[in-house]
């Protein structure tokens, strides 16, 4: 891979020409993102319509189940989408839409501004190269100017930061030689490498036990207050988000249903299936073998024949039918603070109803 020039200011000579409705001081905006796959049965359907701000200092979470579009609104970020996806929308960087970027430009901010966690982390690192010698070539592929020595100084520091011991002599191991939270945690070193504006991880700590994942999600804090970047967190966990993130966005069969500050996400949902998923959550106050947790009827849609109307409403027990809700897809809109918005047609009943209604005393 070609190694870009320090010298180019990845944004220089490009003004910012973002419409009103981006936020000037937004890191990261996606407007109407589109995803579609060609499929045999029709296309994949895989984001639809998303858009959503992500500013510094500040940790989005992502949550929905599996298959709701996370890991391809990432992709699709990141540019590393295949080239059979049909794709629509807008990402901005700092007010200037990717798309009007020069490539040189483009790849700087992709991969060293925008910096990327995958979510099969746990395999991406290369077997035949040591995992110092992996974290240099990240560091070296954007600054091609810097020293030898200095490289080694900062793998090693970066390993320092994500909490690997004796970072010195670890730096000389194979990936083999690292257990699975520790090779985590190098593919988080490595993708702060060049000190990204905007780190993406998606699902970073799926993989790992309870005790591992708590200390990936402590390093992931660690580098936010010492960086300042901003993280967006994906996970289908709302536990890790609610430790974790200051905003949240549910995501259901390829759509934002809801965004909101956690606290707002957390206590007063307003989209019937983030109350769902809040009710199949355990609190850890309540006895759980008193209490049984709430599961949403149903399966996840079919991508390809998405529901007609509110994709969520044959599984919603606050669902009005046919109409709205099977006829009209409900656009995000806001009851009280115009920052907490879901896209449902009844959410003033759903946020009159708590999480642990839903659940039910075990027999
Ligand atoms: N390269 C691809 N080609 C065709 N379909 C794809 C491709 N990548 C993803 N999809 C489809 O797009 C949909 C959304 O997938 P995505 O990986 O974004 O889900 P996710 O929310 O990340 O789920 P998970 O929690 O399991 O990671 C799925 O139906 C998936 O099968
Ligand atoms: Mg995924």
């Amino acid at each position: 891979m070609p190694s870009d020039d320090l010298s180019v200011d990845e944004l220089e000579g490009v003004e910012p020409e973002a419409p009103p409705d981006v936020p000037r001081d937004a890191v990261l905006s996606v407007r109407n993102l589109h995803v579609d796959f060609p499929s045999d049965d029709g296309p994949v359907h895989a984001v639809d319509n998303v858009s959503f701000d992500v500013f510094e200092n500040e940790i989005v979470g992502i949550v929905g189940e599996s298959g709701s579009g996370k890991s391809v609104t990432s992709m699709a970020i990141m540019g590393l989408l295949p080239k059979r996806a049909q794709i629509s929308g807008e990402v901005y960087f700092r007010g200037r839409a990717l798309r009007d970027l020069p490539d040189k430009q483009l790849r700087r901010i992709r991969g060293a501004k925008i910096a990327m966690v995958f979510q099969d982390a746990l395999t991406a690192l290369d077997p035949v190269y040591t995992v110092g010698a992996q974290i240099a070539e990240a560091i070296t592929v954007h600054d091609r100017h810097i020293g030898k020595a200095d490289v080694q100084d900062r793998v090693v520091e970066l390993l320092r930061l994500v909490g690997i011991p004796n970072p010195g002599h670890r730096a000389k191991e194979y990936p083999h030689e690292f257990s699975g939270g520790m090779r985590q945690r190098a593919m988080i070193a490595m993708s702060i490498a060049n000190e990204p504006d905007v780190l993406i991880a998606d699902e970073p700590t799926t993989a790992l036990d309870v005790t591992i994942q708590a200390q990936v999600l402590e390093v992931m804090e660690r580098i936010q207050e010492r960086t300042n970047s901003a993280i967006i967190l994906i996970t289908h966990d709302l536990g890790v988000v609610a430790g974790l993130a200051d905003r949240v966005m549910v995501m259901y069969a390829g759509r934002a249903v809801e965004t909101g500050t956690v606290d707002e996400i957390f206590y007063s949902p307003q989209h019937p299936y983030t109350l769902g998923l809040l009710a199949s959550l355990p609190r850890l106050d309540e006895d759980s073998r008193r209490v049984r947790l709430h599961r949403i009827k149903g399966q996840p849609p079919s991508l390809v024949h998405v529901p007609s109307g509110c994709a969520f409403h044959p599984r919603c027990q606050f669902a009005r039918l046919p109409a709205p809700c099977s006829t009209e897809v409900p656009a995000l809109r806001a009851i009280d603070d115009l920052d907490h918005v879901a896209a449902c047609h009844f959410s003033e009943d759903v946020v009159k109803v708590r999480p642990d209604d839903l659940k039910t005393e075990a027999s």
